[in-house]
């Protein structure tokens, strides 16, 4: 571990745990660690991003200190996402950092969603860190798909990624965005292939964030239509397995693996809602789909104490609103919400 991350945790009064007004604990925190990302997925990405100001970033000692104090009050679980985290350079010392929590038992679980292409690079020291479950995105099978869906990305290195994933012990779930006209016949292969390879495999409705120059109307296919399809073929069995994620999952009697479903069109998953997020600016959002928002920056950085923090995390708080309230503006076309989702991720 990086001796000089190590000996960040701050001093302060005892942090209280956090708790929401509709009684809900808050014990999973999702870091967005970058924006930045090497792939332009066209349902997440315009072509051509303009990205936050380097300047702007939390360091890498700053994200930690912010997760290490929302880990004092309560949180066990965290999830390191982006944009795509594993781009953010040095992220491998924020990861050996917060290993220490692992360590001491007071996080459960740390963990990362990824686009995997630069999994065969990192896998190993993910393990050895004690990561032990990831999530990685695909949507295609396809190589020529996967670059008109990723605009930029290599369906191969990905693959190499996953398999490097594995070899190295991790488990991996994968997670695929449904697409109207472009994958929708296809979530029965990723569900063979993913089954085949003792992969669980989690199917995504489209979210209406950020503008992204295509319509979401033409993109969306409501998870109903997929679970339909894949019912003609396979036995879907409903199961009680949960993630503390917002995933409804069936076992595939065929197969044997278990498949979820995560509809924030068609479904309010908001009851259970026991997560925030943090952007890599330090900006705390008590829902992915509300705008409302706090800084948390300017408290961190004001004092070396992490009083003001907590101040700032728990008046957050109280503010967290009871659920989203998406909905893809038929008459406007416009997105529900400005943001993007590598800014708040996913
Ligand atoms: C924003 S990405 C960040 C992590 C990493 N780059 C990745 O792709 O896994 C997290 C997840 O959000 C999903 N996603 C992005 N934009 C979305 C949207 N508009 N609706 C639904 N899911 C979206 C991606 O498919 C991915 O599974
Ligand atoms: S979904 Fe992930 S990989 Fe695709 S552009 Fe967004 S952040 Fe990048």
């Amino acid at each position: 571990m990086d001796p000089s991350l190590a000996a960040l945790d701050h001093p302060g009064t005892q942090p209280r745990p956090l708790i929401d007004p509709f009684a809900r604990a808050i014990t999973y925190l999702r870091v967005s660690v970058t924006d930045r990302c090497d792939f332009r997925c066209v349902y997440c990405m315009a072509e051509h991003m303009t990205f936050l100001p380097k300047a702007d970033l939390l360091s890498l000692e700053e994200l930690d200190r912010l997760c290490s104090a929302f880990i004092a009050k309560g949180v066990n679980k965290l999830r390191l996402t982006g944009g795509e985290p594993l781009v953010r350079r040095g992220i491998m010392t924020l990861v050996a950092s917060l290993s220490r929590h692992l360590a001491s038992g007071t996080l459960k679980e740390l963990t990362l969603t990824t686009n995997g292409s630069q999994l065969a690079r990192y896998a190993d020291e993910l393990k050895a860190h004690g990561v032990k479950r990831i999530n990685v995105s695909l949507d295609t099978l396809d190589a020529e798909k996967f670059r008109a869906i990723t605009r930029w990305g290599d369906l191969g290195k990905v693959l190499a990624g996953i398999d490097a994933a594995q070899a190295a012990g991790l488990k991996v779930k994968i997670n695929a965005v449904a697409l109207r006209g472009v994958n929708e016949d296809e979530i029965e292969r990723l569900l063979t292939w993913a089954h085949g390879r003792g992969m669980d495999l989690t199917v995504i409705e489209v979210m209406p964030l950020g503008d992204i120059e295509e319509a979401r109307l033409d993109q969306y296919m409501p998870l109903s239509m997929v679970r339909a399809r894949l019912s003609e073929r396979f036995t879907l069995e409903d199961i009680d397995y949960r993630t503390g994620g917002p995933a409804r999952y069936v076992r595939v009697k065929e197969t044997g693996g278990r498949l979820g479903f995560i509809t924030p069109m068609t479904h309010n998953f908001c009851e259970s809602c026991n997560r925030v997020r943090i952007t890599c600016t330090g900006t705390l959002y008590m829902c992915l789909g509300q705008e409302d928002a706090a800084d948390l920056r300017a408290p961190l950085r004001a004092s070396e104490s992490n009083d003001l923090l907590n101040g700032a995390i728990d008046e957050a708080i109280t503010r967290k609103p009871k659920g989203h309230d998406f909905v893809i503006d038929r008459r406007h076309r416009a997105p529900a919400l400005a943001r993007h989702m590598s800014v708040t991720g996913g």
